[in-house]
């Protein structure tokens, strides 16, 4: 029987590495290409627990180099595409939108054709709930599937075109296409620029937390380990053409994310530090799972549970997130904050 090929795009960065270690330990019988550029945001150490596997496979490319990405589909053939690979930080998309449409959106056309032309089994589409807007604070309204899409960011505009030319190449040309659509994601190898890995980064060195605006806003959140078995789900049951979200209800607010932080570490909420907000700062997003939970996903990690297990992670994983921080984040963090 023919071993089927899964190709992973962005597989070194927070979540693709995730559910790259996820898929390898999981199918054996599969063969597992992590191709990744290798950015700021991605790195290959994360892998030295599987990188001896028979069936993992690392390539380095750039999504948008169609030079490169037509012939390798052409050699490789493809059964599954899972495109993770983006940028994928708010913050820089709106100092630097130029590189967001770039990779988001050009990449994401270049892998859809390479996928039409090799006639794939499945592309699934990583994208964020991020593309719907901003919801109000009334506890009872939740992002569905069928809410419209009204991004406020170029980050999450970029996104949204990226999901609008998946779901045009699936109308147009009849590419078998998925598109999954998260809340906010955390857990073990999350880049410390996020707001969860950069408060626990920053109290364990007794460093300020910077916290925009007044902290309220709410944000849905994610144990990546769900996240991995919810694109498990899909990748293999999704209905052709389907989009499907991903939440767990676990909406805080920021502040309340910091503040349990702290209290984890056993510090001061003296260290917390009110700047200014960022711009065209989305207010809440909230997801509604029914249609995944209906295809038989159930997250398992509650917030609380999974919020001490990744503070732990990050004190028993020191070594890999100092030297993450070490480069060009470092110029980053001083550029983007005053504290
Ligand atoms: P990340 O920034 O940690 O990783 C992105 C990876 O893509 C990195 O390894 C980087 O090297 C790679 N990459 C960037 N440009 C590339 C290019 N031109 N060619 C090849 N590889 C390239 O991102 P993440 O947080 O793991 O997010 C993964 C996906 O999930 C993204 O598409 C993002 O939009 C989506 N998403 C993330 C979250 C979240 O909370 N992190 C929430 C919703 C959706
Ligand atoms: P972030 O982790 O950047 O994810 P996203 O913008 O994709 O939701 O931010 C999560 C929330 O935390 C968001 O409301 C912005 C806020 N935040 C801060 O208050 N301070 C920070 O330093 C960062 C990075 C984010």
């Amino acid at each position: 029987m023919n071993r089927k090929k899964v190709l992973v795009t962005g597989g070194a960065g927070f979540i693709g590495g995730n559910f790259v270690k996820y898929l390898v330990n999981k199918y054996p019988e599969y063969d597992i290409y992590n191709m990744d550029l290798l950015t700021y945001a991605g790195d290959l150490t994360k892998h030295k627990d599987i990188e001896s596997k028979d069936n993992y496979h690392f390539i380095k490319a750039d999504i948008t180099d169609r030079d490169t990405i037509i012939p390798l589909f052409e050699k490789e053939k493809f059964d599954y595409v899972v495109h993770f690979a983006a940028e994928s930080h708010v913050d820089r998309s709106i100092i630097d939108p130029g590189i967001f449409i770039r990779t988001n959106v050009m990449g994401t056309q270049v892998l859809l054709d390479a996928a039409k032309l090799t006639s794939v089994y499945k592309f699934v589409h990583i994208s964020t709930d991020e593309v719907y807007g901003e919801l109000d604070f009334d506890p009872t309204t939740f992002f569905t599937e069928e809410t419209p899409l009204q991004p406020n960011s170029p980050y999450s505009a970029s996104k949204a075109s990226s999901d609008l030319l998946v779901r045009a190449y699936h109308e147009t040309y009849g590419l078998p296409i998925n598109i999954t659509r998260c809340s906010n994601n955390y857990g073990p190898y999350h880049f410390p620029e996020k707001l969860i890995p950069l408060t626990i980064s920053r109290v364990l060195n007794d460093l300020k937390v910077p916290v925009y605006g007044d902290g309220r806003n709410i944000r849905d959140w994610l144990h990546v380990f769900d996240h991995c078995a919810a694109i498990d789900l899909v990748m293999h049951k999704g209905v052709i053409g389907e989009v499907y979200n991903v939440g767990g209800h676990n909406e805080r607010t920021n502040l309340e994310v910091v503040k349990t932080i702290i209290k984890t570490l056993g510090k001061s909420e003296n260290l917390i530090e009110f700047v200014q907000d960022r711009l065209g700062h989305d207010k809440r997003y909230a997801i509604d799972p029914t249609k995944l939970e209906k295809l038989g996903w159930k997250p398992k990690y509650a917030f609380e549970t999974g919020i001490a297990q990744t503070v732990q992670w990050y004190l028993d994983n020191k070594e890999w997130w100092e030297q993450v921080i070490s480069g060009e984040y470092k110029n980053y963090f001083e550029n983007q904050y005053n504290i």
